[in-house]
């Protein structure tokens, strides 16, 4: 399996720094509606950790976690988000290190598509959520949408989309994925 490596890392922590706000300030205002106080939320792929950061200034009261894959991004992510008492971990998303029905909400920007083994993981991240716990999953529009939509259907059983236009972006190129365990 590939995953970022050193050089990658820094490049897309440097890109998403100029390309992405947008979007992490989009997800990070739904995540903060959605949440009760002190609830714990999972970033799954954090990558260089930005929507957790966006996140922590937010809603301090959350219990943030972020896992990916690549140990790189992990480094980057400890390092931008070293001001802030954010759980890290490099782990598959098909094999979490938190036990069952310990979240209230999963969240994943733009990872999904790189998952190899889509219902092993929508399967894992469903046993850590617990029952009503949500999952608001961000991905790119025209990539692999209907094995995402085939997996989370499998599991959730209902799943809800959402079309997101980005503010530079003549085209809606993001689906928000929202289900419920
Ligand atoms: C395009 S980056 C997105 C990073 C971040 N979520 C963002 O929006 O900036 C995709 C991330 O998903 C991670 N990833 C890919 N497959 C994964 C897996 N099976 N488990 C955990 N993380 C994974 C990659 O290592 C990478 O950091």
């Amino acid at each position: 399996m590939t995953t970022f490596g050193y050089e990658q890392s820094l490049g897309y922590d440097r890109r998403a720094t100029r390309l992405l706000t947008g979007l992490y300030r989009r997800i990070a205002t739904d995540i903060d509606t959605r949440s009760a106080h002190s609830a714990t939320v999972i970033d799954l792929g954090t990558g260089p950790g930005k929507l957790l950061s966006y996140l922590a200034t937010r809603r301090p009261d959350l219990r943030l976690h972020g896992i990916d894959l690549s140990p790189h991004m992990i480094d980057i992510a400890r390092r931008n988000l070293a001001e802030y008492p954010v759980e890290l971990a490099v782990a598959d998303v098909a094999d979490l290190p938190h036990p069952d029905a310990s979240v209230d909400t999963a969240v994943s920007s733009l990872s999904m598509h790189e998952w190899p083994d889509l219902p092993s993981a929508v399967t894992e991240l469903h046993r850590v959520l617990r029952p009503g716990g949500a999952a608001a999953l961000y991905d790119f529009r025209f990539t692999r949408t209907r094995e995402i939509r085939r997996a989370l259907d499998a599991v959730f059983g209902a799943v809800e989309t959402e079309t997101i236009r980005l503010p530079w972006h003549p085209v809606a190129v993001i689906t928000c994925y929202r289900a419920t365990a």
